[in-house]
C-alpha cells in the first residue's frame, strides 16, 4: 500500500463506529488480526460497557490486556477503569475544593460526580485511549466502540467540555471564596480544558475512523448524521464498510433481500465513493480466530485489489 499520505502513517489508532449490530466488533477483530499478522504489536480494545471481544476471540483469560495470539492482545474497558482514570487525574483535587463547601466523604463524592456528569465518562474514554497510544506499548490500537450514540458522545465531549469550562472559569473567579480556594478551582478548570484540547487533538491527528454499516434504510440514513458531525469537528472518515451483503442469492428469500440491498448500495457508492468495502452475509456467526480470519481476508484482500 504505497498510496497512504505520510501524515496518515502516524495514525496508530483505528476507531470503529456505527449503529448497533452492524458488525463493528467483527470488523475491528478482523482488522486487529491483520495488523498483528503484519508483525505489529496490536491491541484490540473495546469501550463498549457490554463488550464482546473476549467472546468472539474465545479468550477466557481475564488478564488486562489478555494475549490472543502472536502480537495480538485484547482489553475491554469497564466503567470502573474509566472512573479510575478520572479519579487519578482530578479526583483528589476536586474533592479538596468541593469538601470545603459540603460535608461528604471521598467515595461518595466520586460516585456523585460520575453520575451527575455522564460526559466525564465519554471524555475519559478518549483520554484512556490517548494515554494508551502515547504510552507506545502497542504499535497499533484497534478501538471498538459501543453503538453510534456513544461514539458521537465520545467525539463531542472534548470540545463540549471545553465550551462549558470557559464560563465556569468566569463564574468561579467571581465566587466569594478565599484566594487559595479560587486558585485551586481555576487550576482544575484550566487543567481540564487542557485535557479536552489534548483529547480533541488526539482524535484529529492520531485516529483513523472506520464506519461500519449495512445496506438498509435506517443505517444508511444515520450515516449522513454521522458524516456531518464528523465534518463539524474537522474529522475525516477514512473507510466505509458495508457488511452483510448478499452475494449468492440462491433462494427467492435471498433474491428479495439482495434486490433491496442493491438499491442502498448504489446510493452509498454514489454518496461516499471508493472507500467502501463490501463484506458478504455469512451463513454463520463470526466467532473464533478461523472465522475472523475469513473476514480479514475479505476486508484486506479487497483493499489490495483496489490498490493494485
Ligand atoms: N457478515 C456477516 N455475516 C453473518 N453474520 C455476521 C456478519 N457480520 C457480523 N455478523 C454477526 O452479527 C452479530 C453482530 O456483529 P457485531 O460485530 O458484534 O456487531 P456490533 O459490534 O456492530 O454490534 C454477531 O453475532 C456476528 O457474528
Ligand atoms: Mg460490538
Amino acid at each position: 500500500m504505497g498510496g497512504i499520505p505520510a501524515e496518515k502513517k502516524s495514525r496508530d489508532v483505528t476507531m470503529f463506529c456505527g449503529k448497533g449490530g452492524v458488525g463493528k466488533t467483527t470488523s475491528a477483530a478482523a482488522t486487529a488480526l491483520n495488523r498483528a499478522a503484519a508483525g505489529r504489536k496490536t491491541l484490540v480494545v473495546s469501550t463498549d460497557f457490554t463488550p464482546s471481544l473476549r467472546d468472539i476471540f474465545e479468550v477466557n483469560s481475564s488478564d488486562k490486556p489478555a494475549r490472543v495470539t502472536d502480537n495480538l492482545y485484547l482489553d475491554e474497558i469497564s466503567y470502573g477503569d474509566v472512573k479510575a482514570q478520572w479519579e487519578k487525574k482530578f479526583g483528589p483535587q476536586m474533592y479538596d475544593v468541593f469538601s470545603t463547601f459540603v460535608d461528604i466523604d471521598y467515595g461518595e463524592f466520586t460516585s456523585f460526580v460520575a453520575t451527575i456528569l455522564p460526559g466525564i465518562r465519554d471524555e475519559f474514554m478518549v483520554d484512556y485511549i490517548r494515554e494508551l497510544s502515547e504510552s507506545g506499548r502497542f504499535e497499533s490500537i484497534v478501538w471498538d466502540t459501543a453503538p453510534a450514540g456513544q461514539t458521537l458522545g465520545l467525539l463531542r465531549m472534548p470540545s463540549l467540555m471545553n465550551h462549558h469550562l470557559k464560563p465556569a472559569a468566569r463564574i468561579y473567579s467571581s465566587l466569594k471564596a478565599t484566594p487559595n480556594m479560587k486558585r485551586s478551582v481555576l487550576g482544575v478548570i484550566r487543567e481540564w480544558q487542557e485535557l479536552s484540547d489534548r483529547d480533541m487533538e488526539f482524535l484529529r491527528s492520531r485516529v483513523e475512523f472506520s464506519i461500519v454499516t449495512i445496506a438498509e434504510a435506517l443505517a444508511v440514513r444515520q450515516l449522513d448524521d454521522l458524516f456531518s458531525e464528523f465534518n463539524g469537528y474537522g474529522l475525516t472518515m477514512d473507510r466505509l464498510i458495508v457488511n452483510q451483503v448478499v452475494e449468492k442469492a440462491d433462494s427467492s428469500f435471498l433474491e428479495t433481500k439482495a434486490r433491496m440491498q442493491q438499491g442502498y448500495l448504489a446510493e452509498l457508492k454514489g454518496r461516499y465513493g471508493l472507500n467502501s468495502c463490501i463484506l458478504p452475509l455469512l451463513p454463520y456467526e463470526v466467532k473464533g480466530i478461523e472465522r475472523i480470519r475469513e473476514v480479514e481476508r475479505r476486508l484486506f484482500g479487497q483493499i489490495d485489489q483496489q490498490a493494485g
